[in-house]
């Protein structure tokens, strides 16, 4: 009975402390019929565990006209996850069937959809060099922006 009792007290102890570390943030963007995202920048605390991410799609156009979806990858690793899933498709979201070098990807929406998807941030560093862009084909160059971790 005593050993019962002191295993419960470890996993009240353990679930306390769990969600005393667990913060969860939120983030919007907007993307437009104009290939444009609202935002050049993002950034979260180094404190959140997990980021709500919504993305908006404020215009008009189907999404294999004008579609869009928000991926973020280490800076370095941009042009490959470009290229592959460009090749992927809009069947795949334009995303490669390889996500090794995706850090959090949602799909691809069209005119007037919005998407939101939870990731952690287990794999995120304070001061690292991430960058978030949609892989729609062609959209990159313009649709990308930093992603910070401060
Ligand atoms: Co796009």
């Amino acid at each position: 009975m005593k050993n019962l009792i002191q295993i419960a007290a470890v996993f009240i102890a353990l679930s306390l402390s769990s969600t005393a570390f667990a913060k969860s943030c939120d983030i919007e963007i907007d993307s437009t019929d104009s290939m444009t995202f609202d935002k050049k920048e993002l950034a979260i605390s180094s404190e959140c565990t997990e980021v709500n991410l919504t993305l908006n799609h404020v215009g008009e156009f189907p999404k294999n006209v004008m579609g869009h979806n928000w991926v973020l990858t280490q800076t370095a690793d941009m042009q490959e996850v470009v290229n592959a899933g460009g090749a992927a498709g809009l069947d795949n979201e334009y995303l490669p069937a390889d996500q090794s070098k995706v850090i959090a990807a949602t799909k691809i929406i069209g005119g007037g959809e919005s998407t939101t998807i939870t990731f952690s941030t287990s794999g995120l560093e304070k001061g690292g060099d991430y960058t978030f862009f949609c892989s729609f084909p062609g959209h990159w160059a313009i649709m990308q922006g930093k992603f910070i971790v401060n």
